[in-house]
């Protein structure tokens, strides 16, 4: 990595392709699932040495519960499998563990599980680990709208300003992301951090998630110094 590159604070990232990664291979796609967690442990690892301070990925969205019951119980195992397995390094590794997205339909054994690994973890500070699970973009904007409702129930609210609503969203402590990622070619955003992503980068690899390593991370972090990001304004050079 050159040490001259800006390295975005937080990196989010859409881990897609693990399906085709093991059809491509006649493995089940669990054994996609599979390969896309031991990726994911690699790029964490990554991306903690070289600076990145937030490190979010979509490991299960709101709409991921229409896969078939096999698909959807092997993601649940996966990520329990994971926190057990991973519980001692991200320590060693220095990283903080939060979980966003709804806990409704999540077994209280894997709720449970992520508690813990949260209490195991809560003074480490070099990167915070976001996983996004049983996450929706919409049902994120929504909860932050009754909250607001339930919060205000007796008084009429004349108005609201984007700062004070950004405080009813799922994590407020955590910056939005310079750099939103996502694997296998697809140009969508299904559904990932709507509100957080208003000026964030796009770098659109055609690698599958299993396939994802330091290398590729480096050139989305290339790409990222390329951009002039204007923010809706004008950079006058
Ligand atoms: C999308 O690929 C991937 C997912 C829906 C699951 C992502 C999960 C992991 C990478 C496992 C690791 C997660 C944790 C928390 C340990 P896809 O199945 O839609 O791929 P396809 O489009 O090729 O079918």
């Amino acid at each position: 990595m050159d040490k001259n590159l800006i390295i975005p604070n937080h990196i989010a990232i859409i881990m897609d392709g693990n399906g085709r990664w093991a059809k491509e291979r006649g493995k089940i796609r669990l054994e996609g699932h599979r390969a896309g967690a031991a990726s994911l442990e690699k790029i964490l690892r990554y991306a903690g040495e070289i600076g990145v301070k937030y490190l979010t990925v979509y490991a299960f969205s709101t709409e991921n519960w229409k896969r078939p019951q096999k698909e959807v119980n092997g993601l649940m195992d996966l990520f329990g499998k994971y926190l057990d397995k991973e519980k001692k390094n991200l320590k060693k590794q220095g990283v903080k563990l939060v979980v966003t997205g709804e806990k409704e339909n999540i077994s209280p054994k894997l709720l449970k599980k992520i508690e813990d690994t949260q209490k195991f973890l809560e003074d480490c500070e070099k990167i915070t680990f976001n996983i996004a699970f049983n996450y929706g973009g919409r049902r994120e904007i929504v909860s932050a709208v009754n909250k607001i409702l339930s919060e205000n129930e007796t008084k009429k609210i004349e108005k609201i300003t984007e700062e004070e609503f950004s405080k009813y969203m799922y994590r407020p402590e955590i910056p939005d992301p310079e750099l939103v990622i996502r694997t296998s070619g697809e140009f969508r955003i299904s559904n990932f951090l709507l509100w957080e992503i208003a000026y964030s980068e796009f770098y659109i690899t055609d690698v599958f998630w299993p396939d994802f390593g330091e290398n590729e991370l480096d050139k989305a972090i290339l790409s990222f110094n390329k951009r002039d990001r204007r923010y809706g304004g004008l950079n006058v050079k």
